[in-house]
């Protein structure tokens, strides 16, 4: 049905969110710009590129994609955690005396796991960030749409280079949301640090944490959820290449490249890699580099922790209240961590 509205009564429009993106390519001064760090991970004997890479706008779709596989358990277990418990995570909170926090959610992709919390948790402002900046701010306004009245400050961010954060973002009542096992992308002595990070007045300046991290398993049950049996996940690490051609003007041929997913149980860690099919040669400007059949690229490692490890870890940076929830079968943990 058309409905015939009169054109000059505006309509009630919501709020639109704010949004700032700092991601660009080499600010001089700062840390080397994706060009380099792309350039300088593939130059090496072994060679790797960052996970942050997975993330374009069709990589966003992609990992939104993989988030709905039966295989993938981390997302829906996290959120049936929050769903059984969202009412202890907010008095938790207020206990502390946070009432309306600033809630800064790291690596936000399409914010569904925020819009299932806020309602709860009734954040003053919502601070989105994420490097894939075009499908947050979609995101952004969807969040908006739903939360009209929603103070919403969008951020098109590589976080992995720091915490500080523009001015527009509340100083008071700052609480990190970090759902989804992300932290599990850096290395255990990275993840420390970051940690530290979030509470460092120069940096984060945060009151709190809400962390979400998968936990170790059986390899038969880890393994299935980064190698599915549609080929979602070889997609989203191939569509790596794509993003890489487009950043460093190179020549990948993502048909010349095999998924590999596997558990790398010494380290606690899953790991993904591009495997050469046969020998060849990738050029970008400035360089060439060879591949043998069968060499990697690694493009992730997502690590896995225990219960009592991540508790350890979270007071080894400095958090003095550290408590968790988990679902039955303890699959998956969401912790709160204090500052
Ligand atoms: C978004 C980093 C948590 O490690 O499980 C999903 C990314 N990689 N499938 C993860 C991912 C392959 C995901 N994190």
């Amino acid at each position: 049905m058309i409905l015939n509205l009169p054109l000059n009564i505006p309509a009630l429009s919501p709020a639109s969110p704010q949004f700032i993106n700092l991601y660009t390519d080499a600010v001089p001064g700062q840390a080397p710009g994706p060009v380099q760090e792309l350039s300088e991970g593939l130059m090496a004997a072994a060679a790797s590129v960052s996970p942050k890479y997975f993330y374009n706008a069709l990589g966003s779709k992609l990992f939104e994609a993989i988030t709905a596989l039966s295989e993938y358990y981390p997302t829906r277990t996290e959120a049936g955690i929050f769903g059984a418990s969202h009412a202890q995570i907010a008095q938790t909170l207020a206990d502390r005396g946070i009432h309306h926090p600033c809630l800064i959610d790291l690596g936000a992709g399409n914010c569904a796991k925020a819009m299932a919390l806020i309602p709860h948790l009734q954040p003053r402002q919502y601070v989105p960030v994420d490097i894939s900046a075009d499908f947050l701010k979609e995101a952004a306004e969807q969040v908006q749409s739903r939360f009209p009245a929603l103070d919403i400050v969008g951020l098109g961010m590589d976080f992995s280079a720091g915490l500080a954060l523009p001015d527009e973002v509340q100083a008071h009542d700052r609480v990190f949301f970090y759902p989804g096992s992300s932290l599990g992308n850096f290395h255990p002595e990275q993840a420390l640090q970051f940690l530290q990070h979030m509470a460092d007045p120069a940096q984060g300046r945060a009151r709190g944490l809400l962390l979400g991290i998968d936990l170790v398993k059986d390899t038969a049950t880890l393994e299935a959820a980064y190698d599915d049996s549609l080929g979602v996940t070889a997609a989203f690490n191939k569509n790596l290449l794509l993003n890489v051609n487009q950043l460093l003007q190179s020549d990948f041929d993502v048909r010349q490249w095999r998924h590999v997913a596997l558990f790398n149980a010494a380290q606690s860690r899953i790991e993904m890699h591009l495997e050469a099919m046969h020998a060849l040669s990738v050029r970008w400007p400035g360089h060439t580099r060879r591949f043998e059949a069968g060499e990697r690229i690694h493009t992730e490692s997502s690590y896995k922790y225990t219960l009592g490890g991540m508790t350890a870890l979270l007071k080894q940076a400095g958090f003095r209240q550290v408590r968790h929830w988990s679902d039955p079968q303890n699959w998956f943990a969401v912790f709160w961590a204090a500052v």
